[in-house]
């Protein structure tokens, strides 16, 4: 073997050595570097004749070519390798199972809403809404439960900044007092007609929403949700009334033969006043009278409050309870499952 072939032998092993493309490089240094093999063989031509120059630079040529194709097939293993030794590293385990994407859903509460919505909507009503921190004013005094009155202490809150000393502003108790403002502001968005005498457009309206008590076992939340009704007009009766309740139970449950029951009951914001009970004629619940909502005759005062005139304008009020509701519809027994906000208990109701 020549000396040129030797040259080329020991180059392939020395890269054949090296395990990582660091050591390659130091090794290809060795052979092709500014001062390797190659290059101090290349200066050492410079006494050779022009023919003997020929030759010997063809063969150191050829050298160099074979050394360099050694050192990019050996590059391209230890790359080959690397690339190997991670693609098993983080290999994929096909047969686990797949990550899944959570489906959401409306919480029951909400499915409640959006039925009572939809329903009393195909009756005509608007949606309002009310704040949750109220003041003393609307929350009891517009609705005819003044400073001392006893019926106060039926509704203990929580009581926030705002307000007066004797009349700080709180949590409201129930969605009653959206019954007063949206009442003014449909009167004053129809203040020129009344001006002229003409009658208002009928106020046909029902209030959802959060309201508070002191108030925590399995059917009491200290924060629940209650929606509101409210028809005034002119011609407005006790007969509108159980008309439109009748037919809301009824859609609601999906029960035809719902029986209504209105007992006969004391509100200070109403006059009659009358509890609403329900019965189911088949089902677990069938023969028990359930209560379900307030309702009344709006009182004189109280329509005075909204900016009418009780000699003109007479109609009625309901208040129920949203969570209520739900439980009656899916057969739920604690209320309090409804704020946990447990997903197996949520999930049943997508
Ligand atoms: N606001 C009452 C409560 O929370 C419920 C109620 C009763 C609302 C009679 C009404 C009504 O609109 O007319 O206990």
């Amino acid at each position: 073997m020549n000396e040129l072939d030797a040259l080329v032998e020991s180059a392939r092993a020395g890269f054949a050595q090296a395990a990582t493309p660091a050591d390659l490089e130091n090794a290809k240094a060795v052979y092709l570097g500014k001062s390797g093999r190659i290059t101090e063989l290349m200066k050492g031509m410079g006494s050779l004749s022009v023919d003997e120059k020929k030759t010997r630079g063809a063969a150191i040529n050829q050298a160099k070519q074979a050394i360099e194709g050694a050192l990019h097939a050996r590059r391209q293993a230890l790359a080959d390798a690397e690339l190997e030794a991670q693609l098993k590293a983080e290999a994929l385990d096909v047969s686990l199972p797949g990550r899944q994407r959570g489906q959401g859903g409306l919480h029951p509460v909400s499915l409640t809403l959006e039925r009572i919505e939809s329903i009393f909507g195909s009756m005509g009503f608007d949606v309002a809404e009310g704040p949750e921190i109220e003041s003393d004013w609307f929350n009891f005094t517009a609705l005819n439960t003044p400073a001392d009155h006893p019926a106060r202490s039926m509704h203990d809150t929580f009581y926030v900044e705002g307000g007066s000393a004797d009349a700080p502003n709180l949590l409201r108790t129930h969605t009653s007092p959206v019954q007063v403002r949206h009442a003014l502001q449909h009167v004053e968005q129809h203040r020129a007609l009344s001006d002229t005498g003409q009658a208002m457009p009928e106020i046909r309206v029902i209030a959802p929403g959060r309201t508070y008590r002191v108030d925590s076992d399995a059917t009491h939340s200290p924060m629940f949700h209650q929606c509101e009704g409210l028809w005034i007009g002119e011609n407005v009766s006790f007969k509108d009334l159980k008309f439109v309740f009748t037919n809301f139970c009824r859609a609601f449950f999906e029960r035809d033969d719902l029986v209504l029951r209105f007992r006969p009951s004391f509100f200070p914001f109403t006059e009659p006043s009358a509890e609403i009970d329900i019965q189911f004629q088949s089902g677990s619940l069938a023969g028990r009278w359930l209560e379900v909502a307030g309702s009344g005759q709006v009182h004189p005062n109280v329509v005075r409050n909204m900016g009418l005139d009780p000699e003109r304008y007479i109609g009625f009020a309901f208040g129920m309870g949203l969570d209520r509701f739900t439980m009656l519809r899916y057969g739920v027994n604690d209320l309090r499952l409804f704020f946990d906000g447990d997903i197996r208990f949520l999930t049943q109701f997508r």
